[in-house]
C-alpha cells in the first residue's frame, strides 16, 4: 500500500480535463492506497479571487470530489487552509528553494509574462507550498496531469536537498501521469490545454455543464476538413483530442474507435463523443446536486481536517527539529 497525495485548486468549476487527467484516477486509486485529496485554497489566492466566490468554489469542489466517487471512508478529503502545517512547512521550503529555479517554472513564466509588477510573490513561491502539501504526508505517489510535471520535479529536488542538508526525513515522491488524458486540449484551439480560466466558454466542458451544453460544445469543437477519424496529434489535433476523450469515457481503445468510424463522417463521431461525455458527467452532476447543500459535506471535511492535521503535525515537528527551529526545553 502506498501513500497518495494530490490537490486541486478551487478556482472555478472543474473541467473535463481536470476530471480525466486527475480526479478520475484519484477515485481508481483509493481502493488500494492510503489517499489524501486536498482542496488547495491557499494556492488559489496566488491570483486575485472574489471572497464570496472563493468560499463557494471551495464547497463546490468538495461536493465534486465526493460526487465523482471519492469515498471519505477510504480517503482523507480536506481543505488546505484548515491544516496550518502546509503554510508553515511551505515557508521552510521557500528558504530551501532558489529564486532562479522558481523563476524557471513554466507556469510562473506564463502567468507573469505581462510583467512582474502585476503578479503576486505568492505566484513565484507557489511550488514550495505545493512541495509542502506533498511532503507532509510521506507521499509515495502523486497523480497529476501533464502540466504539473515540472512542479513535481522541483518537489523531488527540494525533498532531496532538505534531506541532504538537514536530516533524511522526507520521502521523495514519484509522479503518476496517466498514459491517456494527461493533457486534454481546448475544444476551440486544440494546441492549447483545456483550462477552466479560458475566456471562451466553448473551449472547455465544465463538469457541471448540462447535457445540452455538452452536446453543443462538442458539436462546435474545432476539427479539420479531412473527414477522417484518425489519431494524429500533430496533423489532426482536434480529432485526436476528441478520440482521447471518447476512449477514456467509453473504455474503448483509440484503434477500436478509429476502425469503428472508418468511412463515416465527423457528424456521427461527434454525436457519439457527446453521448460518452454525458454518460460520465450526468451521474456526477446529479450526485453533486444532492450533496452541495448537505451537512454530510461538512462532516466529511471536519473529519478530513482532523486526520490531516494529525499526520501533518508529526512531519512538521520533525522538519522544525531538523532545521533547528523552536527551542530546547530545560528539564525541570
Ligand atoms: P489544478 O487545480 O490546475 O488542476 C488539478 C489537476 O487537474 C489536472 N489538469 C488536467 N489534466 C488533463 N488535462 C487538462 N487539460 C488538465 N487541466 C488540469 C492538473 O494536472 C492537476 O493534476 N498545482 C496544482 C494543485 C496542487 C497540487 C498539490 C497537485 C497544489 N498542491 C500537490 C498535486 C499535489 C494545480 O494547480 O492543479
Amino acid at each position: 500500500m502506498k501513500t497518495i497525495f494530490s490537490g486541486i485548486q478551487p478556482s472555478g468549476t472543474l473541467t473535463l480535463g481536470n476530471y480525466l487527467g486527475a480526479m478520475k484516477h484519484f477515485v481508481d486509486m483509493q481502493d488500494e492506497h492510503d489517499c489524501y485529496f486536498c482542496i488547495v485554497d491557499e494556492h488559489a489566492i496566488t491570483v486575485p479571487q472574489d471572497r464570496l466566490q472563493l468560499r463557494e468554489n471551495i464547497r463546490s469542489l468538495a461536493a465534486l470530489y465526493l460526487a465523482a466517487g471519492i469515498d471519505p471512508n477510504k480517503s482523507t478529503l480536506f481543505i488546505q487552509s484548515e491544516v496550518a502545517a502546509h503554510t508553515q512547512l511551505g515557508w521552510m521550503l521557500q528558504c530551501v528553494s532558489y529564486i532562479g529555479e522558481l523563476e524557471r517554472m513554466t507556469q510562473f513564466k506564463d502567468k507573469s509574462s505581462k510583467g512582474k509588477e502585476a503578479v503576486s510573490s505568492g505566484l513565484l513561491t507557489y511550488p514550495p507550498l505545493m512541495a509542502a502539501d506533498i511532503l507532509l504526508y510521506k507521499t509515495d505517489l502523486v497523480p497529476v496531469g501533464e502540466d504539473q510535471k515540472q512542479h513535481l520535479e522541483l518537489t523531488r529536488n527540494l525533498a532531496q536537498r532538505f534531506n541532504n542538508k538537514y536530516n533524511d526525513i522526507f520521502t521523495v515522491p514519484e509522479v503518476s501521469i496517466p498514459k491517456t488524458g494527461a493533457r486534454i486540449m481546448s475544444l476551440q484551439d486544440p494546441t492549447k490545454k483545456m483550462s477552466k480560466s479560458d475566456t471562451n466558454q466553448k473551449a472547455f466542458i465544465s463538469m457541471l455543464d448540462d447535457d445540452k451544453k455538452i452536446e453543443k460544445k462538442i458539436k462546435s469543437a474545432v476539427t479539420d476538413s479531412e473527414g477522417i477519424v484518425k489519431y494524429d496529434k500533430e496533423k489532426k489535433a482536434g480529432i485526436s483530442n476528441l478520440l482521447t476523450i471518447q476512449s477514456i469515457c467509453t473504455g474503448r481503445t483509440i484503434e477500436e474507435l478509429e476502425n469503428h468510424y472508418d468511412g463515416k463522417g465527423y457528424g456521427e463521431f461527434k454525436q457519439d463523443v457527446a453521448s460518452a461525455v454525458i454518460g460520465v458527467l450526468k451521474p456526477i452532476r446529479e450526485r453533486y446536486e444532492e450533496l452541495i447543500g448537505s451537512e454530510e459535506l461538512d462532516d466529511v471535511l471536519d473529519s478530513g481536517a482532523e486526520r490531516a492535521n494529525m499526520q501533518a503535525d508529526k512531519m512538521l515537528k520533525k522538519a522544525k527539529k531538523a532545521m533547528g527551529l523552536g527551542r530546547v526545553k530545560k528539564k525541570k
